[in-house]
């Protein structure tokens, strides 16, 4: 959609050239360079909550500011925040980390990202099941390792651990897990997760488990972190969590990683040389979420949970289309190739819908799946009901 080129005029290095710029940042430019213009843009592209950060967090991070907290704090995180995980992780999920095994990170991506650069050497080869978030194989570049990716659609996108084993090689290091998943909001079951961790503790295989949006759940399906699998399943797990979407908190970049000790040891080397901490304001606003009161989240939850409702519904109706129901996150990721002209590919049906209905979702292709689109609903029902109009009439043009 929107060209994305690295300086010409820069030596820029082999492996950051090999890196490609991300497809849903592509599509938030688009946005806004026709919101800019003028033009009614309906914006299905995002990857963040519409919802204000809650007061209480707020509060906790003006009171800091007031308190002096605005100094570096140990690389790790402050032992105010480390208590606050460990202890929610314990209440909610039965798991007992210690100090050592706890991180705070500017955002989950940090977390993820110190995961991976301390352990792929080049030549390691990393598990990716498709359709996967954008920046995981870019990680994996950066690290010089190589990107296998595990083709999951005959499951509905749904991992299985019969389809790890299928795609494990003799170099596969680690594997990238993201339950619910963006983009597909698909949730790995938790049986059939102790089963992938279970495949993988056989082979001596590493896991990172995103579980960003750890918190929203859509009942039948249960909030599970891989945090409550049992101590001998989680030696080689590094679980990267993330307040951005929990607690409306993107632009705070605040997130943490829980791994055994070594691990977070040498994260902790690579964060230290780096960011050195997360921002001493934002974690302080982190241990009011997590100890504050949590009806915030139920509130954010029952909202995205009526438009879900509302959006697969309405989605199913567009003849063509095919939309599976996501258990978690607040995307839906419906099939269009039942809707796409001879010879187009989801990026032209995305781009149709661009210029001629002024609506962005994002193209499938960018996530490993060619022939969907991501629409997310965080967004308000009334914008939603709109942008399904346009979409519809695109897929009937
Ligand atoms: C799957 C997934 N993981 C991790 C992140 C990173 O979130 P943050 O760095 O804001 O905590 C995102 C954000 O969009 C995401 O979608």
């Amino acid at each position: 959609m929107v060209a994305t080129t690295l300086g010409a005029n820069f030596p820029v290095s082999e492996r950051v050239a090999e890196m490609k710029a991300s497809a849903t940042l592509a599509a938030m430019q688009a946005a806004e360079a026709m919101r800019a213009a003028g033009v009614d843009v309906v914006d299905l592209g995002p990857g963040e909550p519409d919802f204000d950060t809650p007061q209480n967090i707020k509060d906790a991070a003006a009171e800091a500011m007031r308190a002096g907290k605005t100094k570096y704090t140990p690389t790790a995180g402050t032992r105010e925040l480390q208590k606050a995980i460990i202890e929610m992780y314990a209440r909610d999920f039965g798991a007992n980390y210690e100090r050592n095994e706890v991180m705070a990170t500017s955002g989950g991506k940090q977390a993820i990202f110190n995961a991976v650069v301390t352990l792929i050497n080049p030549g390691d080869d990393v598990l990716i099941p498709k359709p996967y978030w954008v920046t995981f194989p870019e990680i994996v570049t950066f690290a010089g390792g190589r990107s296998v990716f595990i083709e999951t659609e005959e499951n509905g996108f749904v991992l299985t651990a019969d389809m790890v084993r299928r795609t494990i090689t003799p170099k596969t290091k680690l594997i990238i897990l993201n339950s619910p998943s963006n983009p597909s909001g698909r949730v790995i079951p938790p049986n059939e997760f102790r089963s992938i961790m279970e495949v993988l503790a056989e082979r001596g295989i590493y896991a990172v488990s995103d579980e960003c949006y750890l918190r929203f759940v859509y009942p039948p399906a249960t909030v599970f972190s891989a945090a409550s699998l049992p101590s001998e399943l989680r030696k080689r797990l590094c679980i990267a969590g993330s307040f951005s979407k929990t607690y409306a908190m993107t632009g705070w970049r605040i997130g943490y990683s829980l791994a055994n000790a070594d691990w977070t040891r040498a994260m902790s080397k690579v964060q230290g040389h780096s960011t050195s901490n997360a921002t001493s304001i934002s974690q302080a606003a982190a241990v009011e979420a997590l100890n504050g009161a949590q009806d915030s989240v139920a509130t954010m939850l029952a909202e995205y949970t009526r438009r879900r409702e509302w959006l697969l519904n309405a989605l199913n109706e567009i003849p063509g289309l095919k939309c599976p129901q996501p258990e978690g996150a607040f995307y839906a990721f419906p099939d269009v190739r039942g809707c796409l002209k001879q010879g187009e590919t989801s990026d032209d049906f995305a781009t149709r819908l661009l210029e001629e209905e002024q609506t962005v979702v994002t193209d499938g292709a960018g996530f490993g799946a060619e022939g969907f689109i991501r629409i997310s609903y965080a967004t308000s029902l009334d914008r939603l009901k709109e942008g399904v109009e346009r979409i519809k009439r695109v897929a009937e043009r």
